[in-house]
């Protein structure tokens, strides 16, 4: 059965954090989570593009939201001021590279700009979190590629790890 899936945007982008622009990339992110996925989004917020105001939003997520899913967008490239990837790799304990490889895979044959994204993906406790780039179309394009796995992703970070694995011998 499909888990509901609690689900949390944050959008790192200086210009969003300061009013200067709207930010259009969160609500392409919440419509795709509560459509195709069924998630719920329990956590939504803007912050500038430095490293201890991203990390601190999503170890607060982790930590006191419990939420299943983060997703972030923007500050995954080239400029001096993408961060994002850096403050990520702070807060998880595993990394998820496969979810990277599928996004830059299918990114790639629509844009060879995708591989400027130096987006992360990995696990704390029992939350995902997955780094999207900034604009609107490449959210798009990237979270298409892992929906389909998310819920056998949460399923698999609720598993009790005391339960006996199938597939593990007796
Ligand atoms: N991926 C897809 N699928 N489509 C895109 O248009 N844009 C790229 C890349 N990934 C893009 C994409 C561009 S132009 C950049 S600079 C990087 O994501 C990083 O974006 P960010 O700094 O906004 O995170």
């Amino acid at each position: 059965m499909t888990p509901l899936i609690t689900v949390g945007i944050l959008t790192v982008s200086d210009r969003g954090a300061s009013g200067a622009y709207e930010d259009k990339s969160g609500p392409v992110i919440e419509q795709l989570v509560t459509g195709p996925l069924k998630a719920t989004v329990q956590q939504k917020a803007i912050v500038p593009d430095e490293i201890e105001a991203i990390k601190q939003m999503l170890l607060r997520w982790v930590e006191q939201d419990k939420l299943d899913l983060i997703l972030t967008t923007g500050g995954t490239g080239f400029a001096p001021r993408d961060v994002t990837p850096e403050a990520t790799r702070l807060v998880i304990e595993k990394e998820a590279p496969g979810l990277v490889f599928a996004m830059l895979k299918d990114s790639l044959a629509v844009t060879p700009h995708a591989m400027l994204s130096r987006m992360v993906a990995g696990i704390r406790g029992q939350t995902l979190i997955v780094n999207l780039p900034g604009s609107p179309k490449a959210v798009g394009e990237n979270l298409e590629t892992i929906l389909p796995a998310l819920p056998h992703a949460v399923e698999l970070l609720r598993e009790d790890p005391l339960a006996n694995k199938h597939h593990k011998a007796e």
